[in-house]
């Protein structure tokens, strides 16, 4: 079987690009049969889901609608994203914010050059003719008067598009703000503050932000990118990582407490990203964490998906990290405990509670209604498991309610992932998050992996996955084998409870890891094919898997066909999901089992592409996308023919079941 699989994905790549020409075969009839007298196990409302994490400059430069890189001058160097003119220093006396306590002081006395700072932002600053912009900056003067800076944006060619003028006025430190109305489409652009009077002037958290942001909401995020994720109509919010949620070290990690409050007081880390490929290096790759864990479940509410922390269980990375000093001692273990009881409290304690309030200060006096956390990222052996059963003892006694993912480690399979599993069913957990970047014949071999698992213990969250060929780019052929592998998903949906692709974003400019969801640069953005998979599945979940076979057995690989069916309870729709691989059209004879004869109409929605290395691209976004068209059909028995190389979504209307 396995052998065949990869014939047919090799004879596609073989015919790649001529596929289009040899296609016009149609093969004899394959027949279908979807059994609608019982309807199966329920499909998760949340099943299809999404994982977000800092890399690839998601967040800062992506996400998080900021525009000035270290805004707050706590970057190692804090003079990265600054080129600072004239007389420019940093200093910490007396700061403005204990927590980020270095800022500039930028003295002018008339020398040549000026004085002041310029601003590259993220690979350039993403500025739209016609929006408006919020520039915000902490300042104080140190000689006696007031002092008039000019704010400037600058464009590639050095221009001076945009003009504007603060006065700073007082020896203590006050927030100033401007709006700057641009007149110039620019994504490259420089920011930059000139002293214009002779004096002294503290600077701290220059800020510039658009005005419109996604739901409006301050220190939001890029409309363009969090309306993708709504898009994709997500269950699941998985955030904030990932590696990063191990950092580097035990200093490093990522703690969540540091990312809620005022915005310009949580204390800067670095991105554990920036040096992990030698070949991709990016120092100046760091976390404001302006998108923070309050962020993050306001984004949840906001695009409709349950929130799914992740936090770090005393480890660090096992990758990279080899001191045992920087794994947390098990007996030293309590405060990361605590930050997971405090995290809950924090999400669904009442306004009285120590973190509660802190939420309602933050302006969410109502809970977020948290009912998932995972606990450790991609962590493996006894190291983690005697951590981790800490934590389940913790939360299990505390918020029985809580439902806790634990880790079946970095791999797929192999000695890590054959000792976590019975392990999890040991600590009973309730969900084990599994990670897979595989090839493409592996995906499609996946497609069966969950048939054969057992149905008595804890559920799978797919956490991490996406296909990788050896070019490790995003392609029709990647999305096709995801869509293919994920009819075992939806098929097995009684033991798999919830999955995310991953990673999500990547920035044109700065990226260190591919493939990914979505790309953008900074004024736009591109979906790729396999977003349009992920979207597809989450649009057509179904309330509960229906039996689908082709002579007795799950459509899994056989004839190059890969299907699953669901019935949608609540509006009574039949949904069939099904994968051609092959570079031929298939004629299937669909046997709706137990519908009353008569017609129906419905929808097709199909994502196709004659070649397989096909992409969407910035300058070209459109190249694959799904098309939709109204179909009838014939019950209980009719015919459908599926193109070659293609993910087809019928959904048919009025299927009441008897
Ligand atoms: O998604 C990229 C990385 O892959 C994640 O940070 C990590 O969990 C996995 O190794």
């Amino acid at each position: 079987m396995m052998r065949s699989m990869r014939k047919a994905i090799s004879l596609c790549l073989f015919t790649m690009g001529v596929a289009g020409l040899v296609a016009q075969t149609v093969n004899p009839v394959s027949e279908f049969k979807v059994d609608m007298q019982k309807v199966g196990s329920p499909i998760q409302s949340t099943m299809y889901g999404i994982f977000f994490e800092d890399i690839n400059f998601g967040a800062d430069g992506g996400l998080y609608a900021e525009l000035i890189k270290n805004r707050s001058f706590e970057f190692d160097n804090p003079f990265i994203g600054w080129t600072p003119f004239g007389n420019v220093t940093i200093q910490t006396k007396n700061p403005c914010f204990d927590r980020n306590p270095h800022y500039a002081r930028v003295s002018y006395n008339k020398e040549l050059t000026g004085s002041g700072l310029d601003n590259e932002g993220f690979k350039g600053i993403g500025i739209q003719a016609g929006e408006k912009y919020e520039l915000s900056l902490y300042a104080r003067t140190v000689s006696d008067g007031p002092i008039k800076l000019r704010i400037n944006l600058v464009n590639h060619a050095n221009d001076l598009f945009e003009t504007k003028e603060i006065t700073i006025d007082g020896k203590n430190w006050k927030k100033y703000n401007v709006t700057l109305t641009p007149g110039e489409t620019e994504a490259h652009s420089r920011f930059r503050i000139t002293m214009i009077d002779k004096g002294t002037v503290d600077l701290e958290h220059i800020s510039l932000f658009p005005q419109k942001t996604f739901n409006n909401r301050p220190n939001g995020m890029r409309v363009d990118l969090a309306q993708a994720l709504k898009d994709l109509k997500p269950g699941v919010f998985r955030f904030p990582g990932g590696c990063i949620v191990e950092g580097n070290n035990k200093a490093t990690r990522y703690q969540w407490k540091n990312t809620v409050g005022p915005v310009e007081n949580r204390p800067t880390n670095i991105n554990r990203w920036n040096f992990t490929f030698a070949y991709k290096k990016f120092p100046d790759y760091y976390q404001s964490y302006g998108l923070g864990f309050f962020e993050y479940f306001q984004l949840s509410e906001d695009i409709g998906a349950e929130p799914l922390p992740v936090l770090n269980c005393g480890l660090s990375c096992q990758y990279e990290n080899h001191d045992p000093n920087e794994n947390c001692p098990v007996d030293k273990l309590q405060p990361y405990i605590d930050d997971a009881l405090d995290l809950i409290e924090f999400a669904n304690g009442p306004v009285s509670s120590k973190w509660g309030k802190i939420r309602s200060e933050m302006g969410h006096p109502e809970p977020f209604n948290l009912k998932l956390i995972a606990i450790g990222n991609e962590q493996w052996g006894s190291l983690y498991t005697e951590r981790l059963e800490l934590f389940v003892k913790a939360i299990r006694a505390q918020y029985p309610e809580i439902r806790i993912i634990g880790s079946s480690g970095p791999q797929s399979e192999g000695a890590d992932f054959d000792y976590l599993w019975p392990e999890m069913k040991r600590l009973k957990v309730d969900l084990v998050d599994e990670h897979f970047y595989r090839s493409p014949e592996w995906f499609l071999a996946g497609a069966k992996r969950y048939d054969s698992y057992d149905r008595q213990g804890p559920k799978v969250f797919a956490g991490e996955y996406a296909c990788h060929p050896a070019n490790r780019e995003n392609s029709f052929l990647t999305a096709l084998c995801e869509a293919a592998f994920m009819t075992g998903l939806e098929r097995n949906a009684d033991v798999v409870h919830l999955c995310t692709y991953a990673p999500l974003f990547a920035h044109v400019d700065a990226w260190q890891w591919r493939p990914d969801l979505i790309w953008f640069d900074n004024l736009s953005l591109v979906k790729t094919p396999n977003y349009y998979v992920q979207q597809l599945y989450a649009h057509n979940v179904g309330t509960n898997v229906l039996s689908l076979t082709m002579e007795n057995e799950p459509v899994a690989g056989q004839n190059d066909l890969y299907a699953t069916a669901a019935f949608d309870k609540n509006t009574n729709e039949l949904i069939i999901k099904i994968a051609n691989i092959g570079i031929q059209y298939k004629r299937i004879k669909l046997n709706l089992n137990g519908l009353s004869s008569g017609k129906h109409k419905g929808t097709l929605t199909l994502l196709h592409s004659s070649e397989l290395e096909a992409k969407n691209t910035l300058s070209n976004p459109s190249v694959i996308v799904p098309v939709s068209s109204e179909i009838e059909i014939e019950a209980p028995i009719t015919e459908i023919t599926l193109k070659p190389q293609s993910f087809s979504v019928y959904r048919i209307k009025d299927c009441k079941l008897k």
